[in-house]
């Protein structure tokens, strides 16, 4: 036979038991937060055709990322690299009967071909929040809300994240009007700007300066964060017609509402938040950790005018963000902020039921068959070692209390309860085992 690698593929996970506990920690508090706000969950298939995402997602995703499958019917499909297209579908097909705004969330897993590396895998969880039917910008602020009461559910404060906000509108008019950078070249730059973090600072600066040589556009494009507050007095070189451009304005209405909400001690103005998918058109936004360690955006999203384009002749807009469930693991290791009792299994009011011999097997099975029935977690050992061995396993295991088997035990219908710290123990009749568990042990 064959020995095949223990290990999975390059850029996949095994998720052992330690991990998925955190996973469904993150995920419980996704959940808990879209109840709050009153968003509901939906799901869809995870091969879509690839050509719902090579239609408006962009290059870098559909032939860079995107894994291809062939079905029988000659079909190219991808495995979703994101949701937000299924949403779109799916959203086109009750668009007249749903009341709007549409308040939808999701936790799919998506697939995409992605050098593996801190925070980015092949195969992940990613959390995926929209709101759509409202051109409004409190969408927007609503879904800054969420953010901050997830992030805050999770034991996450103010100083250890930032939601970085822009605007596609408000990045063309200043790439074009004080950057000077010629319309077709556009969004080329906007990609150059959306990949800095992807890169070492140096190695962004040389790239920069490689691609425009000549004239003072590569400075420029190095010192677009010295646009950080769109309402500060503006920078003495910036054209009016800049100030007077739509994108300019929307972004200084937007920039004085979440100052309104008191939102602004967590979101900031930052003019480099481009985001690399291709449909979105006006505000854009992503998460951060203030400090150094993730580098990678633990959200991102924006508003998208027109992705129901593709299947309806209704348009309609959303925002919304997509967060990744893996990144925001490595941003609650990082602060500390993962409870303590998530390292082991949750035992309790559980206990461990040791049986000395076969000869009681059946009497042990009749033990916890009846302690489940009244809803009393337990786990029975299976083969019948010497019950210091048994109560290792259960110490190992994380148990507090075990339920003792033996010949005595059956022949009378009881257990010997045994406290594992301290040893303490007592006898007790099957039909009081349940009551007695419900109390904390002695
Ligand atoms: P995205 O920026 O491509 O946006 O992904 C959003 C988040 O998903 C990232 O910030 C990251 O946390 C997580 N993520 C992305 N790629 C990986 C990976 N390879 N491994 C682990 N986590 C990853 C979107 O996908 C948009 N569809 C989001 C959206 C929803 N926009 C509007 N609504």
């Amino acid at each position: 036979m064959p020995r095949f690698p223990a290990q999975p593929q390059k850029g996949f996970c095994d998720y052992f038991p330690e991990v998925l506990r955190v996973f469904r920690h993150v995920e419980r508090q996704i959940h808990r937060t879209a109840a709050l706000f009153g968003y509901e969950e939906y799901d869809g298939p995870t091969l879509e055709p690839l050509e719902i995402y090579a239609a408006k997602s962009g290059e870098e995703l559909v032939r860079e990322q995107a894994y291809v499958v062939r079905d029988k019917g000659g079909r190219e499909l991808a495995l979703r690299p994101e949701m937000t297209p299924t949403l779109a579908r799916m959203v086109a097909q009750v668009q007249k009967s749903v009341p709007r705004p549409i308040r939808w969330y999701s936790i799919p897993t998506c697939f995409r071909f992605e050098r593996p590396q801190r925070g980015r895998v092949r195969e992940f969880g990613q959390a995926n929040v929209d709101i759509l039917g409202t051109a409004s910008s409190d969408a927007e602020l609503e879904i800054f809300s969420f953010i901050r009461h997830f992030m805050e559910n999770l034991g996450a404060n103010r100083d250890q994240y930032r939601i970085r906000y822009s605007s596609r509108r408000y990045l063309d008019a200043l790439l074009a009007q004080v950057v000077g950078v010629p319309a077709d070249r556009t969004v080329e730059v906007r990609k150059m700007i959306d990949r800095r973090d992807k890169l070492a600072p140096a190695e962004f600066e040389k790239w920069v300066r490689e691609t425009f040589p000549e004239g003072p556009v590569a400075d420029r494009v190095l010192r677009l964060h010295e646009f950080a507050d769109p309402a500060a007095p503006p920078l003495p070189d910036v054209p009016a017609a800049f100030r007077e451009s739509e994108g300019y304005r929307e972004l200084v209405e937007f920039h004085d509402r979440v100052r309104q909400t008191g939102l602004d001690g967590v979101a900031v103005f930052d003019p480099t938040i481009v985001r690399g998918l291709d449909y979105y058109t006006g505000i854009v936004y992503e998460v951060h950790d203030v400090g150094t360690e993730n580098r990678r955006a633990l959200f991102g999203g924006g508003r998208y005018d027109n992705l129901l384009e593709l299947f309806s002749n209704e348009p309609m807009t959303g925002t919304g963000f997509g967060m990744g469930i893996l990144t925001v693991k490595l941003f609650l290791e990082t602060y500390g902020l993962l409870p303590a009792d998530l390292s082991s299994p949750p035992r309790a009011g559980a206990v461990y039921v040791a049986c000395l011999s076969a000869a009681q097997r059946s009497y042990a099975f009749a033990v916890v068959e009846r302690l489940r029935g009244r809803g009393v977690p337990c786990e029975l050992d299976l083969d019948f070692a010497k019950l210091g061995r048994q109560l290792q396993r259960a110490e190992a295991k994380g148990y507090a209390r075990v339920a003792i088997v033996g010949e005595d035990e059956a022949r009378q219908g009881q257990v010997t309860l045994k406290t594992l710290a301290g040893g303490a123990q007592e006898t007790v009749g099957l039909d009081d085992l349940p009551a007695r568990l419900s109390r904390p042990e002695r």
